[in-house]
């Protein structure tokens, strides 16, 4: 019998579409017990925007986190999102960081890394990649991840081209990252039968989003097709920005007569855990009903949900959301200018705010942002297309693009030798000194938390005492 396995997304990437990852520790360890015992093929449950959640918001340190869950899932495999040289930021970290930061998950607990670029410029995972391999235990999986979009140059024999690429390079899987829910269930059958066809028994995975509507139509042909894996949340955590339902596909697959491995019983159990917990985010604001809302705009103009309600509200605060539609109108003519990069962070910020600045300006690339002066200069890695020579001329006059791996492969020790000494006495382990160099300004002030707290905790003893 076929088989068909589920990631379970609601610690991760349901927590972080629906309520911007703001789910602590402390709300879900109580059913952790439970999920071990669900048979999942996987949870993902760190990376992506988690850990700056965690230090930023949450006063959690990310890889305390990572220990508590690796503690309570024994028998699980824990998954996590990492965005290739950026790891979980948002610039280009040198090798040795990129190297260090995976050591470091896999030691406190990660099974599968989730590798992904932006623009799918290969060059940027492959540092990542060989360090998982270095470092990595028996149940260790890399699974080499392609931003899906749609464009003149995205075509079918290309997605193909990429996945023997990324089985050549050594992943152990692929996946498919479908972020703006976009893919339709005919691009899903001929994409997946394509690649199937081409990488042979190595597991596909599909990850995407409900965004559109389109999500449960497209996971039905992605099975006719052959997927191995699909991304699902647990219901009360599903829909809108968020994954298909976990329980609503282990019923439809069961109708195929496919095994999935879930046992119904925990995974209903799973989800009535998760209700109350929902419950309290609606009722304090933090997880708006708007989420999980259908929004089928993103199809015409191949824009994700998130990137249009920013961008609502960046001409709301400017007072000029009658320029709403010609901005909207702009963002596919930008896309095109800047060689199609797939709409995924920070591509998606860029492009969007590129194009409501031609609109209000009133004249297109007289103001050009840093970010995508740098990216046109080759810092973010080669764009899918060519870029409009004339945009890029205005930007690069004379000089050449630049190989954004030069920068990177600087091995130095500089970054771990500064952190130190920015920490000082704070500093008491490498993970303090990785979250530091992640994001310095949010662990500094963890770190200094952390010290008073203890000093509270010290003082408050010895007086019980
Ligand atoms: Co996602």
């Amino acid at each position: 019998m076929k088989k068909v396995q589920l990631t379970e997304t609601v610690l991760r990437d349901a927590n972080q579409s629906l309520m911007a990852t703001r789910l602590p520790y402390s709300d879900y360890e109580g059913i952790l017990a439970d999920m071990d015992k669900a048979g999942y093929y996987s949870i993902e449950c760190w990376g992506g925007a988690t850990f700056d959640s965690c230090l930023r918001y949450l006063n959690e340190d990310p890889w305390e986190r990572l220990r508590g869950l690796r503690k309570n899932l024994p028998n699980t495999r824990l998954q996590m999102l990492l965005r290739g040289q950026n790891l979980l930021g948002y610039k280009h970290y040198h090798d040795d960081v990129v190297e260090k930061f995976i050591e470091l998950s896999i030691k406190n607990g990660i099974d599968v890394i989730r590798i992904f670029d932006a623009l799918n410029d290969f060059r940027n995972i492959e540092t990542a990649l060989n360090s998982v391999k270095k470092y990595a235990k028996e149940k260790t999986i890399a699974s080499g991840c392609i931003s899906y979009t749609q464009s003149p140059v995205h075509t079918v024999d290309k997605y193909i081209e990429m996945c023997k690429e990324l089985k050549k390079m050594g992943f152990d899987t692929i996946c498919l990252k479908d972020m703006a829910g976009t893919m339709s269930p005919y691009e899903a059958e001929h994409l997946i039968k394509g690649i199937k066809d081409a990488i042979g028994d190595m597991t596909l995975i599909l990850h995407t989003h409900c965004t559109t509507g389109m999500a449960y139509m497209t996971i039905t042909k992605a099975i006719e097709s052959g997927i191995d894996v699909i991304d699902t949340a647990t219901s009360c955590f599903s829909g809108g920005t968020s994954q298909p339902s976990t329980e609503t596909m282990f019923y439809a697959l069961q109708q195929y007569g496919i095994d999935c491995g879930l046992d119904e019983e925990i995974i209903n159990k799973v989800n009535d855990y998760f209700k109350p917990i929902k419950q309290k985010y609606v009722d304090n604001g933090q997880l708006n009903p708007k989420s999980l809302a259908t929004d089928a705009q993103a199809l015409v103009y191949k824009v994700p949900g998130g990137m249009l309600s920013n961008m609502i509200a960046n001409l709301t605060d400017m007072h000029a959301m009658d320029k709403f539609d010609d901005a909207l109108a702009e963002i596919p003519k930008v896309r095109a200018d800047l060689g199609y990069p797939p709409l995924v962070t920070p591509l998606s910020q860029m492009v969007g705010n590129q194009a409501v600045t031609n609109v209000l300006v009133g004249e297109r690339y007289k103001n050009i942002s840093k970010e995508v002066k740098n990216y046109i200069k080759g810092e973010y890695g080669i764009a899918p297309a060519p870029i409009d020579p004339e945009l890029s001329k205005k930007v690069l006059g004379d000089s050449i693009p630049v190989d954004c791996r030069d920068e990177d492969k600087k091995r130095t020790g500089e970054d771990f030798a500064n952190a130190k000494e920015a920490l000082g006495d704070l500093c008491r382990c490498e993970e303090d000194i990785m979250s530091y160099i992640c994001y310095p300004d949010q662990t500094l002030k963890f770190l200094q938390n952390r010290k008073a707290q203890e000093e509270n905790e010290a003082v408050y003893t010895i007086e019980e005492m």
